[in-house]
């Protein structure tokens, strides 16, 4: 499938790392074009353009920023999440450590567009790199009058700061992420409020993924028209990286227009490693439920993916070969979510450990014939029953690995109990 990249355009030109290098490719335009644009037409436009938030959820971007109060006296943030810690997601990254302006540029037009003066980016501790590539690029921008005081001459003033996390996947879900922004442990708050109205420091705040403010600049300089014919339909619509890891002969990042079908997409990774079959594949992150391989037509996009009974998340896909062992991945799964519950809510913190606990007895050949119904029943006492997502996103998987492997699963567990105790880690 032919596409004319658009986020990943400059991935290859290693002078866009530069204020002139990033011009010379165009850009910087859409900026100058945003700062003679009403605010309201911005946001306008980027409703119109229908780009969903590529951070997870999926929630459409113009309809977040038109939250934010206009009559407000009190002081405005964006924040850009980079936290990226969503098992097998590795998108972000490229974005920020091969095109920094393209993600300053995005900044500045939603800052603009909702009336803030600071952006946040708030990276993951291990994006050493990223972290300094970016923190370059600002310094350059302000050299270049595209930060700072009267941005490119205009009447806006804007400031871009680095924070840097300390590596914890909970301050990825937005309001752990701005307690952990505030200096405080990073355990999410109550909603509502949301952060548009209270976010950091008390103050409306607009959280963003990295890749969703990239697509602003383009939506700006070439129109919401444009963006809407790239996708499968209109809920759907733009460019989209897909960071696709395990048994392909090419793992890495993607960028095709959201919706292509998972069995294209892994033709352009070069297909099964070593030509093997297809087991299974996750088509959205850890958090997202596993699909096997009859389900390899369905377009990746927000909606089919839901209907296919996973969801797109952050377009993490891992891929899984007729040697993998569904239960160890489903434990591995486990395991990962267990280790990141931050401990507030009761059903998440016990929960996460009982499944994590019950899947390595299994894993170990001493489960017990209760074992898959006592699983499914602690997960029906988180999904739902937590301040934040993390309950939900650590029983999709088990859920979903257990009814669409559940005689993999069977075959682990004796029939009969020996007199031992099971071992549990
Ligand atoms: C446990 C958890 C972890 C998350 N991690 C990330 C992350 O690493 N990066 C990200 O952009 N969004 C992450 N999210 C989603 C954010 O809460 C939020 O929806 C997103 O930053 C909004 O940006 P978007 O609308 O542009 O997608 C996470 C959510 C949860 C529940």
């Amino acid at each position: 499938m032919a596409f004319e990249p658009v986020l990943t355009r400059n991935r290859d030109n290693p002078e866009a790392l530069t204020v002139a290098g990033y011009r010379a490719a165009g850009g910087y335009q859409a900026l100058a074009k945003g700062l003679r644009m009403e605010p309201g037409e911005i946001i306008d436009m980027v409703k119109t353009s229908g780009l969903r938030g590529r951070g997870g959820a999926g929630f459409p971007a113009g309809l977040k920023w038109s939250f934010v109060p206009k009559d407000s006296d009190k002081a405005k943030y964006l924040v850009c999440n980079a936290d990226e810690s969503e098992p097998g997601t590795f998108k972000d990254r490229l974005l920020m450590e091969k095109d920094p302006h393209q993600l300053i540029e995005g900044c500045i037009l939603c800052s603009y567009a909702v009336g803030a003066a600071v952006t946040y980016i708030y990276i993951r501790g291990e994006y050493v790199d990223a972290a300094i590539i970016l923190e370059k690029a600002i310094a350059e921008a302000m050299e270049a009058g595209i930060l700072g005081d009267k941005v490119l001459g205009s009447d806006f003033s804007h400031r871009i700061y680095i924070h840097r996390g300390a590596g914890a996947y909970i301050c990825g879900e937005e309001t752990g992420l701005l307690e952990s922004l505030e200096g405080k442990r990073g355990q999410p708050r109550v909603k509502p409020p949301f952060p548009a109205v209270v976010g950091a420091f008390g103050c409306p705040t607009v959280i963003n993924n990295v890749e969703t403010l990239c697509n602003v600049p383009h939506i700006i300089e070439r129109g919401a028209d444009w963006f809407k014919s790239i996708g499968t339909d209109e809920r759907n619509t733009g460019p989209k990286l897909y960071a696709v890891s395990g048994h392909v002969e090419r793992p890495g990042t993607y960028e095709f227009a959201i919706g292509i079908p998972f069995e294209e997409l892994l033709d352009e990774c070069g297909g099964m490693w070593k030509g093997r079959q297809l087991k299974a594949f996750v088509p959205g992150g850890a958090s997202a439920g596993v699909l096997t391989a009859d389900d390899k037509g369905v377009c990746l996009d927000f909606d089919q993916v839901a209907k296919a009974g996973s969801m797109l998340g952050s377009a993490a896909v891992m891929v899984m070969d007729e040697t993998t062992d569904m239960v160890r991945v489903c434990t591995r799964f486990a395991k990962f979510f267990d280790h990141e519950s931050c401990g507030q809510c009761t059903p998440c913190r016990e929960g996460t450990r009982w499944m994590s606990m019950i899947l390595q007895r299994i894993l170990d050949g001493h489960g017990r014939p209760s074992d898959l119904d006592l699983l499914l029943n602690v997960s029906s006492h988180i999904g739902g029953h937590t301040l934040c997502a993390l309950g939900d996103a650590a029983v999709g998987p088990v859920r979903s690995f257990v009814s669409r492997f559940r005689d993999e699963f069977l075959a682990r567990i004796p029939e009969e109990i020996g007199s031992p105790l099971p071992v549990v880690r």
